[in-house]
């Protein structure tokens, strides 16, 4: 079947102008980021879903996860694997740095604390300063679970600013992929 060419050209306008106008659509989902793409059935569940401490404080498999997790989600913020890099946003490593310093188990679990309290609620209801937008809220795409896990990752991210090589990266890709 072929349609006469002045229809064509009319299906064609059509389907173009479509295009422009969903492209120029207001998105009302702008603001919602597109979720990270990791595979979390290896982490441990977390019961207690925001409420700190950070439940997966240590682990490994959180730190591998959560690793890839913020290097989809908030690296073309913070810096490729939160090196800080990236201003003006804020290096996160800092959150909870100092707790390290602090001898007292008790105090120290409390330091610990506060830092995973203050980390998940900045997450959870991102930045706005003044009705401008820093940061977006990320409680409507991430569980507490890979939440956690990026925090995890963060913590044990590596110092210094250094903006990691292409092949370090590549590196670093076949070292996670190896695992597996
Ligand atoms: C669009 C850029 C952007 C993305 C993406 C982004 N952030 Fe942020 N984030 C910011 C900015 C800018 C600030 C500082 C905002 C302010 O203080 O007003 C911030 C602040 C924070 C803070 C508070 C830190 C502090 O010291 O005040 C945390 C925690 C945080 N971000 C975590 C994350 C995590 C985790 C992700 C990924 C899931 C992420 N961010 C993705 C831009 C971003």
């Amino acid at each position: 079947m072929s349609l006469p060419l002045r229809w064509r050209l009319g299906v064609a306008a059509v389907a173009a102008a479509m295009g422009v106008l969903l492209s120029h659509a207001p998105q009302a989902r702008a603001e919602t980021p597109p979720a990270p793409i990791v595979d979390t059935r290896t982490l441990p569940a977390v019961p207690n879903g925001w409420a700190e401490p950070n439940p997966l404080r240590g682990q490994a498999e959180a730190i591998r996860i959560g690793r890839d997790a913020f290097n989809q989600a908030c690296s073309r913020c913070h810096g490729v694997d939160a090196n800080g890099s990236r201003s003006p946003a804020p290096d996160l490593r800092r959150i909870g740095g100092t707790c390290a310093k602090v001898s007292d188990e008790a105090l120290r679990q409390r330091c610990l604390g506060d830092a995973d309290f203050f980390f998940a609620k900045s997450v959870r209801y991102g930045k706005k300063k003044f009705d401008i937008e820093h940061m977006p809220a990320w409680e409507s795409v991430l569980s507490p679970q890979l939440a956690w896990a990026i925090r995890t990752f963060i913590e044990n991210a590596p110092k210094g600013n250094a903006t990691p090589s292409v092949s370090e990266l590549a590196r670093q890709a076949q070292a996670v992929q190896g695992t597996h």
